[in-house]
């Protein structure tokens, strides 16, 4: 092979989680381990996705400072900030011009049939606004200013990816070649978290039942309380089936975080009740989140350290954004 056939361009990945409240074990599960488990082998590009989070009602104060979090929440779960860009999406001014750019080549229709904007529409019924509508557009635009071939998200979010691709495909055969039709990338393991206290629900930030939903900082003794009143069924055996949803889903998370099958949980837990089985899922789970939960902790201590990253972060995705926003904006007829 010569040596120009070799300089084969790395993969790359893109994904970027909103600063709505510390991310639950939903988010980790689904979203966030895979992308550290994805560094070694792709270029990455991790941001807080803090112009999404407006489309709901933000308390400025708090929205501050949870954005700070959640960039800290990105370097403590061990994403590398010289490997990857880590950055803040409303630092980086490309994404909401692409976003317009993408909003003129996106129907009407389309947005309409996102399931995500039909239950934040019912959920806030007093603030239906644009920018909810417009949200897969913006993400769209997240997405295709740095030409990622994966996506890893959760499994919720396939929905929005697979729009993404669509405008992105219609760009280029419209204008001709300007952007990387990404894949998602959804892990079987973890793709879908369900609330403890209504497995028919995804776990979610916004849950109000706090016994529902693990935040991934919590507390050894407050994870394990939450696993405990989890809600099961009353057939006292913990094997994966139809009509199980509250055991299915507690032998996810131990399947995701132990990396035991199905078949093996089963017979770990042959002939003992839920009780010793809720105890060890919420073990496994405090076990695993308890690295992060101390990096976090002296992370946040370092002000100076987390602003030098995030100015870092900010730059180097501009340089990046801006090219390829400059080679949209020729394509469709702008004077640059
Ligand atoms: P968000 O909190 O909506 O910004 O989501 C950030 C990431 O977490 C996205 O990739 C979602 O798909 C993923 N995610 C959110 N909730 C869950 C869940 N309950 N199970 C698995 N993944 C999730
Ligand atoms: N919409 C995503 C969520 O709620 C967050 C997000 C914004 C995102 N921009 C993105 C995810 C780009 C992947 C790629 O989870």
């Amino acid at each position: 092979m010569s040596e120009q056939q070799e300089t084969v361009r790395r993969k790359r990945a893109l994904s970027c989680i909103q600063p709505t409240g510390t991310p639950t074990l939903g988010n980790y599960l689904g979203a966030l381990r895979n992308w550290v488990a994805l560094q070694d082998e792709m270029d990455g590009c991790f941001a807080v996705a803090d112009l999404h989070s407006i489309t709901v009602r933000q308390d400025p104060q708090k929205l501050r400072q949870q954005i700070k979090e959640m960039f800290a929440i990105l370097i403590a779960i061990g994403l590398d900030p010289e490997k990857n860009i880590i950055f803040v999406q409303s630092q980086v001014p490309q994404h909401a011009e692409l976003a317009w750019l993408l909003a003129c080549n996106t129907q009407f229709g389309e947005l309409s049939r996102m399931t995500q904007f039909k239950d934040k529409s019912q959920k806030h019924a007093d603030n239906i606004n644009l920018g909810l509508f417009a949200y897969p557009t913006l993400m769209a635009a997240d997405i295709l200013l740095y030409q990622p071939d994966y996506v890893p998200v959760g499994a919720d979010q396939k929905q929005h990816c697979e729009l993404a691709r669509d405008i992105a495909s219609r760009f280029n055969n419209l204008y001709g070649n300007t952007f990387v039709v990404p894949e998602p990338y959804i892990m079987k393991a973890g793709a879908r978290v369900r609330s403890l206290q209504d497995p028919t629900r995804k776990m979610s930030k916004s849950d109000e039942n706090q016994n529902a939903c693990v935040s991934i900082l919590d507390d050894k003794d407050t994870i394990v309380r939450k696993f405990k009143r989890a809600v099961t069924d009353s057939e006292a055996c913990v094997r994966y089936a139809d009509g199980k949803d509250g055991i299915n889903n507690l032998m996810e998370i131990y399947a995701a975080v132990t990396g035991k099958s199905y078949d093996e949980i089963e017979r770990e837990f042959d002939g003992r009740g839920y009780g010793d089985f809720k105890l060890a899922v919420g073990e496994a789970v405090a076990a695993e989140l308890a690295p992060l939960q101390e990096r976090f902790a002296s992370l946040m201590k370092d002000k100076a350290y987390l602003e030098e990253m995030m100015k870092k972060g900010a730059s180097t995705a501009s340089y990046v954004a801006a090219r390829t926003l400059s080679k949209a904006k020729k394509k469709m007829g702008f004077v640059l």
